[in-house]
């Protein structure tokens, strides 16, 4: 089994790239800023591909994370993404910071076009995840949530009527870039997220965001070894 993780920034790949010691592949994706980190676990192949730099700092957003994933799956085949990485969440919700979650659905909630059924349904995505999602979140004890991906980091009142008309929980700016490329692919999904803020506190975002992401990357990288070894655990009963 293959795992392919495509993940935006350094700082969420980093302490779980040093937990499995796995290497990078240089220029495995050039001329592109994708970047690959492989290696094994046991049976499974692990490859992490954070999306990039550019002028000297991480590519975050859709753009990149939709030409990672498309390159990744492309290149790999992997048998299943996983999108880990960090996100706002809500208080109203009960959500903590660093705390993790497995995405139950994925949709955009930036893209106001008009439309049932046609260019306003498709412009939100809904797009599938993984279908043993909740088994693994179950099985593990994570709380899942939905995801709902912008190309910004704060939030304006139109995101938050998007959000909350559409039960949205977990607030990012790749999940459903990725996840739109794995269902034209047909190559299933897995969301990992954990969270660094609380869009609901009051609290300047970038400031929260700032101050939580290494808690929160310790939170990933602890919360994607327990995956691994479910997903390990799954290959040796199947
Ligand atoms: N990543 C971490 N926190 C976020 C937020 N509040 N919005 C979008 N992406 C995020």
């Amino acid at each position: 089994m293959r795992i392919c993780y495509v993940v935006a920034m350094v700082a969420e790949a980093k302490p779980f790239i040093e937990r499995y010691g796995i290497e990078e592949v240089k220029d495995f994706f050039a001329p592109l800023p994708c970047m690959l980190y492989e290696g094994k676990v046991g049976d499974l192949t692990l490859d992490v591909v954070l999306n990039g730099q550019q002028q000297g700092s991480d590519l975050i957003g859709c753009e990149a994370a939709t030409m990672a994933t498309l390159s990744a799956i492309q290149r790999l085949n992997p048998d299943l993404v996983i999108n880990s990485g960090t996100c706002g969440a809500f208080c109203a919700n009960g959500a903590e910071i660093a705390e993790v979650y497995i995405g139950n659905g994925v949709m955009f909630h930036d893209r106001r076009v008009p439309g049932d059924n046609a260019w306003g349904t498709q412009s939100l995505g809904n797009y599938p995840v993984w279908e043993g999602s909740r088994q693994l979140a179950k099985t593990l004890g994570f709380k899942m949530g939905k995801v709902t991906t912008g190309s910004s980091l704060d939030m304006q009142p139109c995101d938050l009527d998007i959000i909350q008309q559409n039960g949205g929980e977990l607030k990012d700016m790749e999940g459903a870039a990725v996840g739109f490329v794995c269902s034209l692919l047909k190559t299933p999904i897995l969301y990992v997220k954990s969270v660094t803020d609380l869009c609901d506190s009051g609290a300047e975002t970038f400031e929260e965001f700032s101050k939580n992401l290494s808690r929160a990357c310790e939170a990933l990288k602890v919360a994607n070894e327990r995956v691994i070894d479910y997903l390990k655990g799954q290959i040796s009963t199947n």
